[in-house]
């Protein structure tokens, strides 16, 4: 019997949303959910002028998404990753924009197994960190189930064990890589179907997954979970992560407690230059579906993306908003009595 493999629940790399602002904001919901940063291009990392693996400490476990295709690249840049303390560095097989079919990473190397492995092994070769990869489960007529697993079987023989499939197709031309997140229908029973074929990966489902219910549902046929928009817009739904899937304390922060907790770090990036806004703007949906939560998301936008907006903009809006679940709360008792 092989060992059994830990379970993971991750939030996904998504480009212009999760960078290192909104994975600090994240770690104050949940202890332990892993985090991936944005894709990162080996070209940006070895040419790029500005630091584009910087990240907070609070951060971990968090996993850098590389987008390339180079071995020799694709190496120095997990090199590099793991002298930045990352935890793992993930391959990204799954982004269908023109851009990066341009560049022959993303999605379009579902095509090419081989060029994959060839990356995975000189990757591993360098560093100790684990090697990953995030696939879909077929680009355009390459999208029957042996097409998926004749990708995983060569890129895991290349020796990696961890894979997290978006449990729909993408097409490479004629949709958007947003029509390419709704379009293509999901099919988990491919997923599960795969972790039945191949039991010592750990395979993690993607794609469409909106509660911690959902959650729950898929890991009783996998090893992991991760979500994407749902959390982006609903962060708090991280909340009950730690306990219901770690064993973590029962009691969390609460969402106004997340707030404050943002504050020393609004403090110390206004203090390197960086506007309020580019924290706050990843904490609109954090009141998502309470009272007062459209009251907190329009102050915030329409005062947030001020020039003169300063550290205040949170405890403000914080204030506004329990003001007007207050009000709503003796409307309550005035009117039901
Ligand atoms: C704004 C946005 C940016 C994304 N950027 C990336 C990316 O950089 N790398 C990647 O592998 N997937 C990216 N994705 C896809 C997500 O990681 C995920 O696979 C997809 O949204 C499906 O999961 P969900 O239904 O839980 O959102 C992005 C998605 C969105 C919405």
């Amino acid at each position: 019997m092989s060992e059994p493999i830990n379970r993971t629940i991750s939030v996904a790399p998504m480009l212009d949303w999760t960078d290192k602002h909104c994975r600090y904001f994240l770690r104050q919901i949940s202890q332990h959910a892993l985090l991936y940063t944005e894709m990162v291009t080996t070209g940006a990392i070895i040419f790029g002028k500005g630091d584009y693996l910087a990240y907070n400490q609070e951060e971990h476990p968090v996993a850098l998404q590389l987008g390339g295709s180079d071995p020799t690249d694709m190496t120095r840049c997990a090199a590099k990753a793991q002298q930045y303390g990352y935890d793992e560095v993930n391959i990204n097989v799954g982004c269908p924009s023109d851009r990066v079919q341009n560049g022959r990473f993303g999605a379009c190397l579902m095509a090419e197994p081989e060029t994959v492995a060839a990356c995975v092994t000189s990757m591993q070769a360098e560093v100790d960190i684990p090697v990953t990869v995030k696939s879909r489960i077929g680009i355009d007529d390459m999208d029957e189930y042996h097409d998926l697993t004749r990708f995983i079987e060569v890129v895991a023989a290349s020796g990696c064990d961890t894979f997290v499939v978006h449990a729909r197709k993408a097409w490479l031309k004629g949709l958007s890589p947003k029509q390419n997140r709704d379009v293509p229908p999901l099919m988990y029973d491919r997923v599960y179907q795969l972790k039945q074929q191949f039991p010592d990966l750990h395979i993690s489902l993607n794609g469409g997954v909106k509660t911690l219910d959902d959650v729950e549902h898929h890991l009783n046929h996998l090893d992991g979970v991760m979500i994407g928009r749902e959390v982006y817009s609903n962060p708090y739904i991280l909340a009950e992560v730690d306990q219901r899937f770690y064993n973590g304390q029962a009691s969390c922060k609460t969402r106004a407690e997340v707030v404050m907790a943002m504050l020393p770090y609004v403090e110390q990036q206004i203090s390197q230059g960086a506007r309020p806004w580019s924290v706050a703007r990843h904490m609109l949906g954090l009141f998502q579906g309470q009272p007062g939560g459209r009251i907190w998301r329009r102050y915030l936008s329409q005062n947030g993306t001020k020039a003169n907006a300063g550290l205040e903009l949170l405890s403000d809006a914080l204030e506004v908003l329990l003001e007007a679940q207050h009000k709503a709360k003796q409307f309550q008792n005035e009117v039901i009595g």
